[in-house]
């Protein structure tokens, strides 16, 4: 019987993607999913180190594990990702956890099947600063009928709260032709939404000789290709997305009318101090040129509430924001206290109360904003792909990034309908298939 592996991924759509890599690396050396955790022979740990929360998570999955490895001696266990490459923690979790076998950071995924083979007692530990863009990874798929496709790695923008350029690297974009040959290859497979993924996909290209290419001409290459099928991608840094932008999603049906557009905060204040390079004004004025060239534009974005120094003032205007924003979506974040970070340092940081309760009221006014775009919905015709089949029901999702439930069966998954939405509950949407 061939040899099982596991992999238990944390963190954000970069590193669900990076699983399939080190997934399709592992079945290269012909090993086979596991059902579950506590059999398998091989487990990996792919972590994240954005958030406190996402660490101690790790860090408490590896307390189960040393009791599963107990049980069964010759189980390996591998960490990587990002938590891995931050300063310091691979040799602290060597100490920590000897029963971990190789600890391999960001930038040497591919030495994966490499340390299988040479497997040794001793925890190995495989760590490099160099930078590069690995292109021969194979890759399983584990997401249907959607493909995630990396146009560029790392982040050049630091952030004053955030890890990730530390652990990721700098901006490394893809060549365009690579891109572009992936993304034909994963149409004539038939996969039908394909995701392109960088931490600030709006600077795609400033890195590559000549700066001959950037963003918006990659998505009218994208969207030249033939076939029936969408493009999303994500993220978007307000300070850097174009008109062309805008204009190429405007100008095509193949391009998702979805930008996922963080604002972090509202108050320019706290703008400042967290390095984001953009005013509130100058944030509003993006969503404003995106609504009007895009007038059925769907909108989700990050908001962080608790910054060292932040108000009930400076909070307030994180409300008006988003109120100003109207956001489909919004993902909200406590701020987490990142050694390694400018913002760890900084004085006046704020209790965790406030925090809370800061965090509880800007989730309310979401719900209410969410569940007001949602109504309108209502009556509406929307292409929807058919992405799932759950609970002997459809779900997919609209050409503006919106979730909708209707009646039909499995054979649907793949396939692009026009569904009219029926009703809005607690915004969800429901809707029928009017084809
Ligand atoms: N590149 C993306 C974000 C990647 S991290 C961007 O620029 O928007 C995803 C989200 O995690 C961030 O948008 C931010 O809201 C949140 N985040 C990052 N560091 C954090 C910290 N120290 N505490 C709390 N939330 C944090
Ligand atoms: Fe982090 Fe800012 Fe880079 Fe996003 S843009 S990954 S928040 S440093
Ligand atoms: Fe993503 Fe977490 Fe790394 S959010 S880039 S997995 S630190």
């Amino acid at each position: 019987m061939s040899s099982t592996y596991k992999i238990i991924t944390y963190g954000c759509q970069m590193n669900v993607h990076e699983s399939e890599k080190i997934a399709g690396m592992l079945e290269s050396e012909g090993l086979t999913p596991a059902e579950e955790a506590e059999i398998a022979d091989v487990i990996v740990l792919n972590t994240c180190c954005v958030r406190e929360s996402a660490e101690t998570r790790v860090l408490g999955n590896l307390g189960i594990l040393k009791k599963a490895k107990e049980r069964k001696p010759d189980m390996k266990i591998i960490v990587c990702g990002c938590m891995t490459q931050a300063e310091g923690v691979a040799e602290k979790l060597k100490k920590r956890c000897p029963f971990i076998n190789a600890i391999i950071g960001t930038h040497n995924l591919n030495k994966i099947p490499v340390l299988l083979r040479a497997y040794d007692k001793k925890t190995q530990i495989e760590i490099t600063e160099e930078q590069g863009i690995n292109e021969k990874i194979p890759i399983a798929r584990t997401s249907g009928i959607n493909a995630w496709v990396n146009i560029m790695y790392g982040c050049n923008n630091f952030c004053s709260y955030c890890i990730v350029p530390y652990v990721r690297g700098r901006e490394r974009s893809r060549e365009k032709k690579n891109i572009i040959s992936d993304v034909k290859q994963l149409i004539n497979d038939g996969y039908k939404q394909i995701t392109l993924l960088g931490q600030n996909v709006n600077s795609y290209g400033n890195d590559l000789n000549g700066k001959t290419e950037n963003f918006p001409s990659l998505l009218r290459d994208l969207s030249a290709l033939d076939g029936k099928f969408r493009i999303k991608f994500m993220t978007s840094h307000p300070k850097d997305i174009l008109i062309e932008t805008a204009d190429a999603i405007a100008e095509s049906d193949k391009l998702s009318r979805f930008v996922h557009m963080p604002a972090q905060s509202g108050s320019d204040r706290i703008l400042r101090l967290m390095n984001r390079k953009y005013t509130s004004a100058e944030y509003l004025a993006k969503i404003d040129m995106l609504k009007s060239k895009l007038p059925d534009v769907g909108l989700s974005g990050d908001i962080m509430v608790g910054f060292p120094t932040e108000t009930e003032d400076d909070f307030s205007d994180t409300l008006k924001i988003v109120t100003a924003t109207e956001y489909n979506n919004l993902y909200t974040f406590i701020y987490s206290r990142r050694s390694g970070t400018p913002a760890a340092v900084m004085e006046g940081q704020v209790p965790i109360s406030d925090k809370k309760r800061r965090i509880r009221e800007l989730i309310d006014l979401q719900f209410a904003i969410g569940n007001r775009l949602a109504e309108k919905c209502v009556g509406n015709t929307y292409e929807v792909l058919c992405t799932e089949y759950k609970n002997g029901k459809i779900i997919g999702e609209t050409n503006c990034g919106k979730a909708v439930t209707l009646a039909g069966n499995k054979e649907l998954i793949g396939k692009f309908i026009n569904v009219r939405i029926t009703e809005n509950k607690n915004s969800k949407l429901y809707g029928v298939n009017t084809l």
